[in-house]
């Protein structure tokens, strides 16, 4: 069978099945929604987290959460750049 590593641990080569890697979002206006999606068969929303301007949420993907949702003005700084959503 697979040897999967699914949670958030690193393994040898010092990364997950998540990849590991943080990205972060910064609030460019009050009510800024990031919300994280459940790994797996079933897709659902299992957290939302709003954010007032100028408050940043630093994260990762993990074994619960494979997408994230940014609902709002917001930066979003991941390893292939930043995105303004409202862009
Ligand atoms: N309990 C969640 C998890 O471990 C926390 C979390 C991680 C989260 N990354 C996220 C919530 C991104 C919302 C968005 O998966």
């Amino acid at each position: 069978m697979e040897q999967s590593n699914k949670s958030n641990q690193p393994n040898q080569s010092n990364t997950n099945s998540n990849g590991n890697e943080y990205f972060v979002i910064k609030a460019k206006d009050n009510g800024v929604h990031v919300i994280g999606l459940t790994r797996g068969q079933d897709t659902r929303f299992h957290h939302t987290e709003k954010l007032d301007k100028g408050e940043v949420m630093i994260a990762q993907f993990t074994e619960h959460t494979s997408a994230v949702k940014v609902r709002g003005k917001a930066l979003i700084m991941t390893k292939f750049g930043t995105i303004d959503t409202e862009e």
